[in-house]
């Protein structure tokens, strides 16, 4: 009578204690691959991806808490990074010893406006510099003071940063120089807005830079050392080279004077 009684009490232990086994496997399986999915989470995803759940109140979560920076990933997409928007201010106080506080450049110190420009071609310019395939040629005396600044720039996230705050600064529309004759000059720019865009504003599919925001007097330098070769003659410099032959059309430094009051005759102010 008793017998069955007790078989059937150490079955349910049994099947209890397999359940406890098996719930214990798979609760430890899973916290176990939870604390690993953690730390690629956060080099994945960013780190906020612990924060609202249970977890984040566990040792693990508190680890990775110290050793990441919190950035809200919500946030970064609607406005700009806080902290990428520091470290480029920060970058950028040396540059603006010669481009300018807001980068709208500085004709005594031979630099352009950099305000207005596409990041892309910043960026791209930057590590041109770096890599010498800018700034190098013996009798380029601007493009090396340059050089020695892109120099300061570590790696190419600081150059990212110091971008990304050079993109939001206001543009002003540069000041005439000197006089060109705007009709002539739209003449020959027909030739340049296959490029560089009707109203000189860039075209990234071609390569070809915003030109509307820079000073006359620097358009018509960088047109000299294009067709001087003090530019766009290094092996490396692809779009130096598209845009070399181009400068060659243009006769004289008159010509170049004349091209370049047309382009800012379509400066955008921003
Ligand atoms: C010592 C003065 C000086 C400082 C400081 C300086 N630059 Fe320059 N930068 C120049 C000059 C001069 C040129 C023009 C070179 C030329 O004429 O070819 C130039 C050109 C550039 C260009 C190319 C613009 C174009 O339209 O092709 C970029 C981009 C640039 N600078 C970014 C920077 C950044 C970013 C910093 C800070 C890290 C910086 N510069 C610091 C003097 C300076
Ligand atoms: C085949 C396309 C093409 C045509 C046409 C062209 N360009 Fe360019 N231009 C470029 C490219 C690409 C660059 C950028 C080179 C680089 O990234 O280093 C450039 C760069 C420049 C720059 C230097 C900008 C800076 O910020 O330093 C000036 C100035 C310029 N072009 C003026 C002109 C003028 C004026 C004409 C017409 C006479 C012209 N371009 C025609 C492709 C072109």
């Amino acid at each position: 009578m008793i017998q069955p009684k007790n078989l059937k009490t150490r079955a349910s232990d049994e099947s209890f204690c397999s359940l406890l086994v098996g719930f214990n496997f798979i609760f430890f399986t899973g916290l176990l691959a939870f604390m690993l999915f953690l730390p690629l989470q956060a080099v994945l995803f960013g780190s906020d991806a612990p924060h609202g759940t249970d977890a984040s109140h566990e040792g693990v979560a508190d680890a990775s808490h110290d050793t990441t920076v919190e950035v809200p990933v919500a946030a970064v997409a609607v406005a700009v990074d806080p902290i990428t928007h520091a470290a480029g201010k920060s970058a950028y106080m040396i540059c603006s010893t010669c481009h300018g506080a807001e980068g709208e450049g500085n004709a005594a110190l031979n630099a352009p406006a950099l305000a207005g420009q596409d990041d892309w071609y910043l960026k791209r310019q930057l590590i041109k510099y770096k890599e010498g395939v800018r700034g190098s040629h013996p009798d380029d005396t601007h493009g090396m003071q340059m050089r020695a600044m892109a120099m300061t720039l570590a790696d190419e996230t600081k150059i990212d940063e110091v971008v990304a705050y050079i993109a939001q600064l206001p543009v002003t529309a540069p000041l005439a120089t000197f006089d060109g004759d705007v009709a002539k000059g739209a003449a020959s720019y027909a030739l340049c807005a296959a490029c560089h865009g009707p109203d000189g504003a860039g075209n990234e599919l071609m390569n070809a830079p915003a030109l509307q925001n820079l000073q006359d007097w620097y358009i018509v330098r960088q047109l000299q050392n294009y067709k001087s070769g003090v530019r766009g003659t290094h092996p490396k410099d692809i779009e130096g080279m598209q845009m070399r032959p181009m400068s060659m059309v243009l006769a004289d430094e008159q010509a170049m004077k004349d091209v370049a009051a047309f382009i800012n005759s379509k400066a955008a102010a921003k």
